[in-house]
């Protein structure tokens, strides 16, 4: 799709008509998964030690910004093991009987993914604790006094659960999972490596330099790296030889309005108000959300973990604050703030 606006081409979060394209992308197996080398070890710990006791591994909590490889790693729990998956995500588990419904088609030995795991609705979560400590599920018949509840067996499961906001869980929910993976950004070399596999299989010539620009482009999120190589194959195919080199992956970056450090609409909005509306803060992430149009919970999931990571903004107990490079990217002066300086003559 070439026409994309450009608002969209930096999103984290997958658009419309992309998910064909990311499960091309997606890699199948563990030994396939760039990066995330912490992750990766423990999860293969897990993993083998469950296949040796013959055994469902503990129940799998991955937790990380929107692109970093959640779903991919899901999907890879459930091809390491030889298992089935299901696949449903907490919005969709309104009421507890969906999540019975999906409990009881287990088969011994399957994956349960529920993305967006914070978002479960609370009956259908607490019908959740007991499946996953018991494999056991109370179904409620009739309602009042009259009200009888039916235990019922479920086969033993593992359940993968993913989540944006970690923080968001309650401490019921999160102790019941054996096994928490934090995700991190991606370091260049790694995206590097993502676009370079990305390209293989699309049939993309790529030469080093290309591939470095994308990957530096990408705001540490392989979703991002893989649609921006998309963009540039575009520019590359229509403009040039097909060939993406360095030149061609900057020429092209620049019509999609990818700024050098790769941050996103939302992202550059957020630190121009800070900066430009609240002077730099401190202001709390309500008021912030509500001067870029977005829900609080956006900003703080979505936008804030990158410019944390990339040292653009500053969490503190006060509110956020734009740092010194914020102000810089934005082609300003950071002032000079009296609450930051050393001390002077006068103190
Ligand atoms: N470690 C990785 N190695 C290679 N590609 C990856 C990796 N992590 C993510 N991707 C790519 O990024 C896309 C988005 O990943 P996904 O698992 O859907 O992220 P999340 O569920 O965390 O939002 C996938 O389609 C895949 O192509
Ligand atoms: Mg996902």
């Amino acid at each position: 799709m070439t026409g994309q606006p450009a608002d969209e081409t930096l999103s984290a979060l997958p658009q419309l008509g992309e998910r064909e394209m990311e499960t091309t992308l997606r890699p199948s197996r563990l030994s396939e998964f760039i990066g995330q080398p912490r992750v990766r070890e423990q999860l293969e710990l897990v993993l083998e030690s469950a296949r040796r006791r013959g055994v469902p591994p503990d129940h799998v909590l991955l937790s990380g910004p929107p692109g970093l490889g959640k779903t991919s790693l899901a999907m890879i729990v459930a091809a390491e093991l030889d298992a089935s998956i299901r696949i449903t995500s907490g919005p969709a588990l309104e009421r507890a009987g969906d999540l019975a419904a999906m409990l009881s088609n287990l088969a011994e030995g399957d994956v349960l993914f529920i993305d967006e795991i914070h978002r479960i609705a609370r009956p259908a979560e607490e019908m959740l604790y007991l499946a996953m400590e018991d494999f056991r599920v109370d179904v409620v018949v009739g309602k009042g006094p009259g009200a009888t509840s039916i235990p019922l067996e479920i086969a033993p499961f593992t359940l993968v659960g993913a989540t944006t906001r970690s923080g968001a869980l309650t401490g019921p929910l999160r102790d019941r999972f054996g096994f928490t993976g934090q995700m991190e950004f991606y370091a260049d070399h790694e995206l590097d490596q993502v676009v370079r596999r990305s390209a293989k299989i699309l049939d993309i010539e790529i030469d080093a330099e290309g591939s470095a620009e994308i990957a530096r482009r990408s705001r540490g999120t392989p979703r991002i790296a893989n649609r921006l190589l998309r963009r540039v194959r575009d520019y590359a195919e229509v403009r040039v030889d097909g060939r993406v080199t360095l030149e061609v992956a900057r020429a092209a970056l620049a019509v999609y309005d990818v700024d050098e450090l790769g941050l996103d609409r939302l992202d550059r909005a957020v630190l121009s108000a800070l900066v430009h509306s609240f002077g730099g803060g401190p202001v709390g992430v309500a008021t912030l959300a509500v001067a870029v149009g977005e829900e609080p919970t956006t900003v703080e999931e979505v936008c804030e973990p990158y410019l944390v990571r990339a040292g653009m903004l500053a969490r503190t107990p006060r509110g956020r604050v734009a740092t010194a490079s914020a102000w810089e990217h934005l082609g300003l002066r950071p002032p000079s703030r009296p609450d930051q300086a050393g001390p002077t003559l006068f103190d």
